[in-house]
């Protein structure tokens, strides 16, 4: 079965959009098998994000990731990888399609709501950082 990690940024954290947002995943049918709220470390989010460190808005998005809460949880299913990023829309908002929650719910790349791992080797990754309990 495959998995995925999913964050729910502060931007949305802060404007209460978690129920909501949590909401699309489970009326699709998706399953969630493990979820936190943390206020994540620099050292972290760092580690998350690693492969766009050097990168001009790095330090931007790791400022941003820790300014807040962030709602972090596990996905568990066939093919949930795709599926959760066609849920989740294009990176920017600005291109992701309206009935998406990018689409719906932001309108800056920069602060775009949610976060989802990109393939199985990411995921593995992304979950043993954000739950290394499991
Ligand atoms: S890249 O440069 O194409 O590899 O970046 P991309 O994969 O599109 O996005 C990487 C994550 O960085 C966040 N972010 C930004 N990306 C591009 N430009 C700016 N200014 C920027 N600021 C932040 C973007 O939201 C992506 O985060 P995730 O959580 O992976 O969606």
């Amino acid at each position: 079965m495959e998995k995925t990690l999913v964050l729910i940024k502060p931007d949305a954290m802060k404007r209460n959009l978690m129920g909501e947002i949590i909401s699309i995943y489970q009326r699709k049918g998706l399953e969630i098998t493990h979820l936190k709220v943390v206020q994540p470390s620099p050292e972290l989010v760092k580690e998350h994000y690693k492969e766009h460190e050097g990168k001009p808005f790095f330090n931007n998005l790791v400022e941003f990731l820790t300014s807040y809460r962030v709602c972090a949880f596990v996905i568990e299913g066939e093919r949930v990888i795709e599926t959760v990023r066609k849920l989740n829309g294009a990176t920017d908002p600005l291109e992701a399609e309206l009935g998406t929650i990018r689409g719906k719910y932001a309108i800056h790349k920069s602060y775009n709501v949610v976060h989802a791992s990109d393939s199985v080797e990411s995921a593995n990754r992304e979950i043993a950082l954000w739950f290394p309990e499991i």
